[in-house]
């Protein structure tokens, strides 16, 4: 069943009201938040945990258990941290845009209420440089909430002192990896750690620190009014909740829009994108989660439902939730082929299997493309992401290698035509 109006936390999506707190106010933000801090800082996480949460970045971590992670007690005075990713850049991605462009203040709430109950002394939110109109509105909104004394000095009148520092990014893809932003915060270049540690281990200047994504953290305080039961009566088991889903591509009206969790992937076309452009027999693929996720062919994304599980058993995932909806006009090699320019381009060069398995990948992809290669590549080229996948310090190795397997599994006839058509020889050649 699709989401009743009542049900989205994300009210003002589009922008029709104004961001500023005034407005946001009407809208239920900041709503006696201390007395939402009164029920305690283990009460907050348990109840988290009990909506069934899970990160909203791509990867899909419980939220409340990640919470969790972190000290009850200051080991040697070490403050703890909560760090925001705002560093939206996975391709096809732009719902944290349209909260910090339209809801920032819902951000800023939740960034108070989760970093009261992690016991965090700050909230960093790193935002990504391009997003620069949105990055004048976070500081506005920055702004208000400590002229309301809504964070600072004893925060929204519950006694505790939080601050939230807004962070700019310059334009790295590699920095929206949670211990790449780490470091970029800390002003070092943004190059990912090895995992373990996690963050909550050692973090921000080596400080316990929690990472969260814009909506994971936005969602929350409308978690705790509403209560978790709630939240979790949406979507299905391990799949619960509302989100933000980001619709583009070959789509009559491409949108952001607040869906219930495990929506048919039809319904959520058809009822806000009206359909698809040409119509349905007109699809070709669909990415369903950003670029890092495989591509899912026409038949077996229609009827699919978008949440973690139901697109994990198609071989790919709900990642961000950024759908890109491909028609039968696109080159389907030609669009895997720049996807894996993306990569080599943004690989931070740590590891090697990424920094030459990136560019190797997308050599070959691009003669793949022009049909420039001996059938044998493509088996060899599968081989190459199978030694990629798994070996790299972070996911972007992964990230890379994944649409490029799902290309091979499900086009691989369109590719082997592709290099017959480049073998075959001209009719004027053929003739002599
Ligand atoms: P991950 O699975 O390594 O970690 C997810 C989160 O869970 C992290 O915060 C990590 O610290 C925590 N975690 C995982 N295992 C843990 C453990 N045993 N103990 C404590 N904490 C643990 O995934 P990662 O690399 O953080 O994210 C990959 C995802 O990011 C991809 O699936 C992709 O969809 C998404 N992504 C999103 C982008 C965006 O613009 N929003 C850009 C690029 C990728
Ligand atoms: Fe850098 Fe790529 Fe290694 Fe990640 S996988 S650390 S981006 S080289």
């Amino acid at each position: 069943m699709a989401l009743q109006d009542k049900d989205r936390i994300f009210t003002n999506v589009y922008g029709f009201q104004p961001w500023n707190l005034a407005a946001a106010r009407t809208r239920g933000d900041w709503d006696n938040t201390k007395a939402l801090m009164e029920r305690g800082q283990d009460a907050i996480i348990e109840e988290i945990k009990a909506s069934g949460l899970r990160g909203r970045g791509g990867a899909g971590f419980p939220t409340g258990m990640k919470w969790s992670f972190m000290p009850k007690e200051s080991k040697d005075g070490r403050p703890s941290f909560l760090v925001i990713n705002a560093d939206e850049s996975e391709p096809g991605s732009c719902k944290d845009r349209e909260i910090i462009r339209h809801d920032p203040h819902k951000l800023i709430e939740g960034a108070l209420i989760a970093g009261y109950a992690m016991r965090a002394r700050a909230a960093y939110i790193y935002i990504r440089g391009e997003y620069i109109r949105e990055a004048e509105t976070l500081f506005a909104a920055v702004q208000e909430a400590y002229d309301a004394g809504l964070i600072g000095k004893n925060a929204s009148g519950s006694g505790y002192d939080f601050d939230v520092f807004v962070h700019r990014g310059a334009g790295a893809y590699i920095c929206g990896e949670e211990t790449a932003m780490i470091e970029s915060l800390e002003g070092k270049k943004g190059q990912p750690r090895l995992k373990p540690p996690f963050p909550a281990g050692a973090g921000l200047y080596g400080c316990p620190t929690t990472v969260n994504n814009v909506e994971s953290i936005a969602v929350a305080p409308t978690i705790l009014r509403r209560g978790a039961s709630w939240f979790s009566s949406f979507g299905r088991e391990n799949n619960k909740g509302t989100k933000l889903f980001q619709i583009s591509g070959h789509v009559n009206r491409p949108c952001v829009v607040e869906e219930e969790m495990s929506i048919p992937f039809s319904e959520l076309i058809e009822k806000h994108c009206g359909g698809i452009r040409g119509g349905k027999d007109n699809l070709l693929a669909v990415i369903p989660g950003g670029s890092s996720v495989p591509l899912v062919p026409a038949a077996e994304i229609w009827d699919a439902p978008m949440d973690f599980d139901g697109l994990r058993a198609l071989g790919s995932g709900l990642g961000t939730a950024a759908v890109i909806v491909m028609d039968k006009s696109t080159d389907i090699v030609r669009a895997i082929s720049r996807l894996s320019y993306f990569y080599k381009h943004e690989s931070c060069g740590q590891c090697t299997p990424c920094r030459e398995g990136t560019g190797w990948m997308w050599r070959v992809m691009e003669r793949l493309r022009t049909g420039d290669a001996d059938v044998e590549e493509i088996d060899m080229l599968f081989n190459v992401t199978k030694q990629v996948e798994g070996h790299t310090i972070c996911a972007l190795g992964d990230a890379a290698a994944w649409p490029i397997q799902g290309l091979i599994k499900h086009f691989r006839p369109e590719i082997e035509r592709r290099i017959a058509e480049n073998a075959r020889p001209a009719l004027s050649e053929a003739a002599e």
